[in-house]
């Protein structure tokens, strides 16, 4: 008989960790296993954020001016009552964090420090230097209860019996049995030929969802982060420097040494994340470099992660300018979920990047994904303690899979993406990469088929919204049209379809079959 647990948390970033905690609080005696490619505190994306945390903390601040930010960053796409969850309890989490012995940056009289960031009406981002996810996934993992059973592996099928969840399939072999499962797996970056985010961020988890039954919303949605650092020949992986440099007065210059920002947008360094990551796009394409001027800043002191990651890439930062250039960063779009984290699986729930609660809507606010993760991961620990535990009698046969890809076709479909659902699509740009991808299927194995799917289904859905809203920016609809103010949403078994906000509205919705 496989390993039987009452729940299995697939995931030891913020998100993870949270369900974990929360439930060793609520419901100290369940069987709980994390399931995790690495060591918690060093798992995922939580340890590379750099920024901090957006919360309503300062005494001008509310979470009812946090949500008008979030809301006006998603583009008419967040759903109000997800928002409205995340900002109302978010000051609670963080103070629990806090408790917990999270080490956010002071001011002498011990009040929390305060930074501001694009987009934000007001300071509400709080942080640890510049290793802020370092210092979060630190504290929760330290104080990770000890009743909770750690699994090294990775997550390669969900099992079903009819409808329901019944457990995983690990490593492409091992069977556990859980009648309760959640993903915790993070984002899709590693799909793409630049990114911000770390090995194993492919994706994967999407499609396996998809395959139990789950609804996948908003695959298009891709955020790109202005400045990641052009290391040449690193790969897929660049080092972030934080939007906070240019919080601090870092400014984005050309080979002419001249600043250019305010060629493309008023506000120039201090535009939102889209605007910047684009306005270098357009500058590139004109053939000029793109660099960020960071000599005037007291780098080595304030900003010691960017600091190192500069050193370690050959650039001094004091005394040189560094290229940057536009990489994926964060994947608004995910398995859709209620919000209490909630699949349309039985037994299957999800939090953090992989999931679609509706709080980032087409364009994520900064510093909200951290927040995300500890909210709703608390809810879907708290809806777990009131949860149903049948454990099934057997658990489906299931082929083993091989579990590395050929690395090569992975490189191949990394590059795919970045050309195809890069920065500014097109109808032409898209269908030529879904052609490319289709005669990549048969050189990848089952493990890289996944990816393959998930990277098709984005394509797809960025072929079916044709206009430009948030983060999704096509070069052939360039306005934001009222025909799309819904979700795109994907339900196993049936064509893709626009998901409206307020059905009721009667809106005019267009359904095309991908
Ligand atoms: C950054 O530090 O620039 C990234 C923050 C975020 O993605 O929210």
């Amino acid at each position: 008989m496989a390993d039987q647990f009452d729940i299995l948390v697939i995931g030891a970033g913020v998100a993870g960790m949270s369900v974990v905690h929360t439930l060793a609080r609520l419901a100290p005696s369940l069987k709980v296993g994390l399931v995790t490619l690495q060591a918690p505190g060093q798992a995922g994306a939580t340890p590379w954020a750099q920024g901090g945390v957006a919360v309503a903390w300062g005494n001008d601040d509310s979470p009812a001016l946090h949500t008008e930010d979030t809301l006006a960053a998603g583009a008419g796409l967040c759903r109000p009552e997800a928002v409205e969850v995340l900002t109302a309890e978010g000051p609670q989490r963080i103070q629990e964090l806090l408790d917990m012995g999270a080490n956010f940056d002071k001011h002498a009289d011990g009040r929390l420090e305060l930074t501001r960031e694009a987009a934000h009406q007001r300071r509400r981002v709080i942080h640890a230097g510049d290793a802020s996810g370092r210092e979060m996934a630190r504290a929760l993992a330290r104080a990770l209860p000890t009743s909770v059973q750690l699994i090294y592996g990775q997550l390669t099928r969900i099992l079903t019996q009819g409808s329901r969840v019944v457990g995983v399939q690990l490593d492409g072999q091992r069977s556990l049995s859980a009648p309760q499962v959640v993903l915790a797996t993070g984002g899709v970056g590693q799909l793409f030929a630049a990114t911000t985010n770390p090995a194993g961020a492919e994706g994967q988890a999407l499609a396996l969802a998809f395959e139990a039954g789950a609804h996948l919303r908003d695959l298009e949605f891709v955020q790109f982060h202005p400045t990641a650092l052009a290391v040449q020949g690193a790969g897929a992986n660049l080092p972030l420097l934080t939007e906070a440099l240019r919080g601090e007065g870092a400014r984005l210059i050309d080979e002419t040494g001249e600043p250019f920002m305010s060629q493309y947008h008023p506000a120039a360094e201090l535009a939102p994340r889209d605007v910047v990551a684009f306005a270098l796009w357009q500058h590139r394409q004109r053939g000029h470099q793109t660099l960020l001027d960071v000599r005037q800043l007291p780098v080595a002191e304030r900003f010691t992660q960017v600091h190192a990651l500069c050193l370690a890439a050959g650039y001094d930062p004091a005394v040189q300018p560094l290229p940057v250039t536009p990489a994926v960063h964060y994947h608004m779009g995910g398995v859709e979920v209620d919000l209490w984290g909630r699949t349309a699986v039985p037994g299957l729930w999800a939090c953090g990047e992989v999931s679609s609660t509706g709080v980032h809507g087409a364009n994520r606010l900064a510093s909200n994904s951290l927040l995300e993760g500890l909210v709703f991961g608390h809810r879907v620990g708290e809806a777990l303690a009131g949860a149903e535990f049948r454990q099934a009698e057997c658990l489906p046969a299931v082929p083993p899979i091989e579990l590395r890809p050929d690395p090569l076709a992975m490189a191949r479909v990394r590059e795919i993406l970045w050309s195809g659902l890069g920065l500014a699509r097109s109808q032409q740009g898209m269908e030529k990469a879904l052609g490319r991808l289709e005669k990549l299927r048969e050189r990848l194995n089952a493990c890289g088929s996944t990816a393959h799917t998930v990277a098709s289904l984005m394509l797809r859905s960025g072929l079916f919204r044709q206009e430009s809203r948030g983060a999704h920016r096509r070069l052939d609809f360039t306005q934001t049209s009222p025909n799309w103010v819904g979700h795109t949403l994907l339900v196993p078994g049936q064509v893709a379809r626009i998901q409206p906000l307020q059905p009721a509205a009667g809106a005019e919705l267009m359904v095309r079959s991908i």
